[in-house]
C-alpha cells in the first residue's frame, strides 16, 4: 500500500531526480565515454624534460670557446655525439664496436632505452654506462621526440666538443668507415657565414602532410604552425651543435606538437616526422640540407614501417647500392635491418661496410 503522500511528491521528485542527474552525466559522462585522444604525456615527465632542458641550454650559453686555455691546450677536436633510440637490444653493437675502434676522441655515444623495454644482451664496452636516463616511449605518441630532445640535452651537457648529433636507432647500421663520416660532417661549411650545416630531410610537397598536419584536432596548430610551414622528413637527422640548442630551447612549436593525437586520426599519428623539421625549417631553412645522411627503403612498406633487411638481402652489392645517393654526400646510415642480419654484417663488416 502506497501513502497518498508519496504519490503526490513523485512527480516532483523525479523533476527533481533528473535535474539532480545533469552535473552528475556532466562530470562523469567524459570518464566513462572511451578517450578521444591518445594518452598525453605525463605532467611529471615534461617538467624533468624542462629541468634538464634549461640546465642544458644554461650551459651552452656560458660555455665560451677555451681563450686563454688555447695558447696551453690544444683545442680538443669536434665529437660527433652518437644518440640511439631504442626499445630493444642493440644487437649490431659489435658492427658499431668495430667502426668506433680507434677514433675513442671524436665521439661519444647516448643510449636512450625505453625503461619498460627488456634489454637481454650486456651491453658492449662502447655502450657500457652510456645510458641516460630515460623515459617510456610509444609509437604513434609525442614521447618518441621527447626521447630525441632528452638525448640532445643530455649531450649537449655532457661535453662542449660534442658538435655534431647523430639519431639512430638500434636497426641502423654504419654504410661507410667512421672517418669517412667525420670528414663529412666537417667538409660541408655551405651553410650561412660558412657554418657546417645539419643533415636533416626537409620537404612540403607529400601527400602526407594534410593528415598529419589535422591529426591532433582541425586548429589545433594554429597560430604557432600555420599549415604552409608544416614540414615532413625522417627523424634520423645529423644536427649541428647550434640546431641542437635551438630545439632543445623551443617551447612555442613543442606546445602543439606534444598534443596528443585524435583517436580516430592514430593512423597519421607520427609527430617525430614533423616536429624536427617543421622547427628548423621555420628558423634556420640555410643551415639545412634538407636530405638525411641515413638511408631508408620505403617500397611495399607495411603500416608505417619502412623494408626490414632480412639475412639473405645483405650482400656487399647492397651496402655498395644504399651508399649511393643523388645529393651531394653518399648516404652514411642506413635502416631498418632485422637483428638476424648481424652475421652476415660481421662476414663484410671489414671487406665492404668500414672499407671505401
Ligand atoms: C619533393 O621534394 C623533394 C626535395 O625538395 C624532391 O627530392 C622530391 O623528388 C619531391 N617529391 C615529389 C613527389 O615531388
Ligand atoms: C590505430 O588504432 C587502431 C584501432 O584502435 C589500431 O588497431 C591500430 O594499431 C592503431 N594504429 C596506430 C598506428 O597506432
Ligand atoms: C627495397 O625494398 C624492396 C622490397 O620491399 C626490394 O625489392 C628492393 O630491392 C629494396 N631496394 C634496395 C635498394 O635495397
Amino acid at each position: 500500500m502506497t501513502s497518498p503522500v508519496t504519490t503526490h511528491a513523485s512527480p516532483f521528485l523525479l523533476a527533481l531526480l533528473l535535474l539532480l542527474s545533469i552535473p552528475v552525466v556532466f562530470l562523469l559522462g567524459p570518464r566513462l565515454l572511451p578517450p578521444k585522444t591518445l594518452p598525453a604525456i605525463p605532467d611529471a615527465d615534461e617538467s624533468d624534460d624542462l629541468a634538464l632542458f634549461r640546465r642544458a641550454i644554461l650551459s651552452s650559453s656560458s660555455a665560451k670557446p677555451a681563450t686563454t686555455s688555447y695558447f696551453f691546450h690544444r683545442r680538443p677536436r669536434p665529437k660527433v655525439a652518437f644518440l640511439f633510440l631504442t626499445n630493444s637490444d642493440i644487437v649490431f653493437s659489435p658492427l658499431w664496436e668495430k667502426y668506433f675502434h680507434g677514433h675513442r676522441k671524436l665521439f661519444n655515444l647516448y643510449v636512450h632505452a625505453d625503461p619498460y623495454s627488456v634489454l637481454e644482451l650486456p651491453p658492449t664496452p662502447t655502450f657500457r654506462g652510456r645510458f641516460v636516463p630515460a623515459k617510456a616511449t610509444q609509437r604513434a605518441s609525442p614521447t618518441l621526440i621527447s626521447a630525441a630532445r632528452r638525448l640532445l640535452a643530455t649531450a649537449l651537457l655532457d661535453d662542449p666538443s660534442n658538435q655534431f648529433f647523430a639519431l639512430l636507432s638500434q636497426s641502423c647500421i654504419p654504410l661507410h668507415p667512421f672517418p669517412t663520416m667525420y670528414k663529412t660532417l666537417l667538409s660541408d661549411n655551405a651553410g650561412p657565414h660558412g657554418h657546417h650545416r645539419s643533415f636533416i630531410e626537409i620537404t612540403d610537397n607529400t601527400s602526407i602532410l594534410h593528415d598529419r598536419y589535422y591529426a591532433r584536432g582541425d586548429a589545433v596548430m594554429l597560430p604557432e604552425v600555420p599549415y604552409d610551414q608544416f614540414r615532413a622528413g625522417s627523424q634520423f637527422f645529423v644536427l649541428t651543435r647550434r640546431h641542437a640548442i635551438m630545439v632543445v630551447r623551443d617551447m612555442r612549436l613543442w606546445k602543439k606538437f606534444k598534443l596528443p593525437c585524435l583517436v580516430e586520426r592514430n593512423y597519421s599519428c607520427y609527430p617525430e616526422e614533423h616536429y624536427f623539421p617543421t622547427l628548423l625549417d621555420m628558423q634556420d631553412p640555410a643551415g639545412c640540407t634538407k636530405y638525411s645522411l641515413t638511408r631508408v627503403n620505403w617500397t611495399d612498406q607495411v603500416e608505417g614501417h619502412p623494408h626490414t633487411y632480412h639475412p639473405g638481402e645483405v650482400s656487399a652489392n647492397l651496402i655498395r647500392e644504399l651508399r649511393k645517393s643523388n645529393a651531394k654526400y653518399s648516404y652514411m646510415f642506413a635502416r631498418k635491418f632485422a637483428p638476424e642480419c648481424l652475421e652476415p654484417l660481421m662476414e663484410i663488416a671489414d671487406s665492404v661496410i668500414l672499407r671505401d
